[in-house]
């Protein structure tokens, strides 16, 4: 593609999405972010324009169908078609058993991670099917690969896996590529505010992983760029492990010998 891309980012006021979007930005995207939190949004784009980006915010609620639908549509009116859009909001939950976790946590979790995203590909699907052109970036998470003890959080991201291959069989045929990455132990503000206060331990999440080491933020938006990106081109419904190798050497390291 020549002229520049109009991608679209979901929960990009922060972490994995922020840092997504300033990659995106940085490879010449005129980058669209929506969030729920409006002032870190707009922080988040004045900052991306004040190293010579294109960006904008718009606000985006994607547990509610209106503001999926409104938000896709005003995003193409005002700059015209969505050639990426990266669901990537999404919200975490304590580990907790079955009986443990609360219906209305689990229900609220499902609403955020799955349904979000599955209201999102419904929005901008159709356009894209039209217009015979478009990518898909889902993020889903190891969480969503292996069995953690995240109750809903881990099958709600199994069936953004599960949707992923749907679409891109679906959209295929129209040209339209879906594919999703499972980021894994990622080092983000929010998880260095536990190391800070004790409750994780880098450590730990170092040694749980093959190469020794977390996932960055930047990580995951590098595999985002190059999913999303002609030269994947013949790469359609695959799950992208980003996680320094924490799944192969989780059952690795369970072979007793
Ligand atoms: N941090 C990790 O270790 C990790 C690992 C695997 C997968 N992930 C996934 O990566 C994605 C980003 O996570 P993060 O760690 O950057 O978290 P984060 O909390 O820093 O960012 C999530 C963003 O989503 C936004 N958001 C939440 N609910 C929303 C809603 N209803 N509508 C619109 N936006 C909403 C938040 O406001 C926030 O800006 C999530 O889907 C998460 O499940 C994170």
């Amino acid at each position: 593609m020549s002229e520049q891309r109009l991608t679209v980012i979901t929960g990009a006021a922060r972490g994995i999405g922020e840092t997504t979007s300033r990659r995106f930005s940085k490879g010449g995207d005129k980058v669209v972010i929506g969030d729920v939190l409006d002032d870190a949004g707009a922080d988040t784009v004045a900052s991306i324009e004040a190293g010579g980006g294109n960006a904008a915010y718009y606000p985006l609620d994607v547990t509610d169908e209106d503001s999926v639908n409104g938000f896709v549509e005003q995003i193409e009116r005002d700059h015209g078609p969505i050639d990426v859009f990266i669901n990537n909001a999404g919200i975490m939950q304590d580990g907790l058993t079955i009986e443990e976790l609360p219906m209305e946590e689990h229900d609220r979790v499902w609403d955020v991670d799955y349904r979000g995203v599955y209201l999102c590909c419904r929005a901008i699907v159709p356009r894209m099917k039209e217009r015979k052109r478009g990518v898909i970036g889902n993020v889903a998470s190891m969480f969503g690969i292996a069995p953690y003890m995240v109750t809903a959080y881990s099958p709600a991201k199994t069936a953004v896996i599960s949707l992923t291959e749907i679409l891109a069989a679906e959209c295929g045929p129209h040209n339209v590529r879906v594919n999703s990455v499972s980021p894994g132990y990622v080092h983000t503000p929010m998880m260095q505010g536990r190391f800070d206060t004790g409750i994780r331990s880098k450590e730990r999440m170092e040694r749980d992983s093959a190469l020794g080491a977390m996932t960055e933020m930047l990580d995951v938006a590098e595999a985002f760029w190059f999913l999303c990106s002609d030269k994947a081109k013949a790469i359609t419904g695959v799950n992208l492990p980003v996680d320094c190798g924490v799944l192969v050497a989780n059952s690795y390291n369970a072979f007793p010998r």
